[in-house]
């Protein structure tokens, strides 16, 4: 076993990950809080609430892709100074090429841009890695991912939304682990390198199905920040989501 493209090694932040000849599998399930449930008033606190937790969500919302307004660049690069959980960016926003290497050169972990809003999202792989951040391919639940399988083949993320993206809090949609499935098998024969991320609805009713349809990194919001405990509600879902 080898350790893979997910190794602390570039930043020293977050556990390995290895690899297997089959591929890129996760060691142990990764959770990602996102902070669009937290605190806006207090986001460094709120990273700290969550200590322990693998990845911090940032949804970037610009009330055009989806029809909600979050947060943007200064607010990530606040937040990166502000704590050393890797940062997840969630771009949910027109024209990813323009905008999305922004938030690599601002030290995001992993950049996500939306396949439905992306020109070219080969290119815009590239050049999120060439800024030194990995780089995500997100589905809303209605887009298909056969048609983007050679995308993929640039990515190290595919998050595959489990509600219609623009706000926190909605039900799961059980209907979208068709994809996670078809994806996990296209990472276990070696088509594809990349992370398994989900996100909307996880809780600790919903991520056990999640989970056993090949799951890699559970993104969860009101589930963590809704909680009295928002750092143990993330080892509760960790210990859920073991497989
Ligand atoms: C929705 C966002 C999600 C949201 C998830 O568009 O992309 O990251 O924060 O929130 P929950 O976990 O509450 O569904
Ligand atoms: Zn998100």
């Amino acid at each position: 076993m080898t350790y893979g493209l997910f190794g602390g090694a570039a930043r020293g932040l977050i556990h390995a990950v290895p690899t297997t000849r089959l591929g890129l599998v996760s060691q142990s399930p990764l959770i990602a809080p996102s902070i669009l449930s937290a605190d806006f008033a207090r986001l460094g606190e709120e990273a700290d609430a969550v200590a322990g937790a693998d990845w911090l969500h940032v949804d970037v919302m610009d009330g055009h892709f989806v029809p909600n307004l979050t947060l943007g660049l200064p607010v990530v690069q606040a937040i990166r100074k502000a704590t050393d959980i890797p940062l997840d960016c969630h771009l949910m926003i027109d024209d990813p090429d323009r905008w999305a290497v922004g938030y690599a050169e601002a030290g995001s972990y992993n950049v996500t841009v939306h396949v439905e809003a992306a020109k070219d999202p080969v290119a815009l792989a590239k050049n999120l890695r060439a800024a030194g951040a990995k780089a995500g391919l997100s589905v809303k639940p209605g887009t298909p991912l056969e048609p983007y399988v050679d995308v993929l083949k640039h990515y190290d993320t595919l998050l595959v939304m489990s509600v219609e993206p623009g706000f926190g809090g909605q039900s799961f949609m059980p209907e979208v682990l068709d994809k996670v499935r078809t994806a996990r098998r296209l990472v276990d024969t070696g088509h594809l390198t990349l992370l398994v991320e989900i996100d909307g609805g996880i809780n600790d009713d919903t991520i056990e199905q999640a989970a056993d349809a090949g799951v890699d990194c559970f993104v969860a919001g009101s589930a963590v920040y809704g909680a009295k405990d928002p750092a143990e509600a993330v080892r509760r879902l960790r210990a859920k989501a073991v497989r």
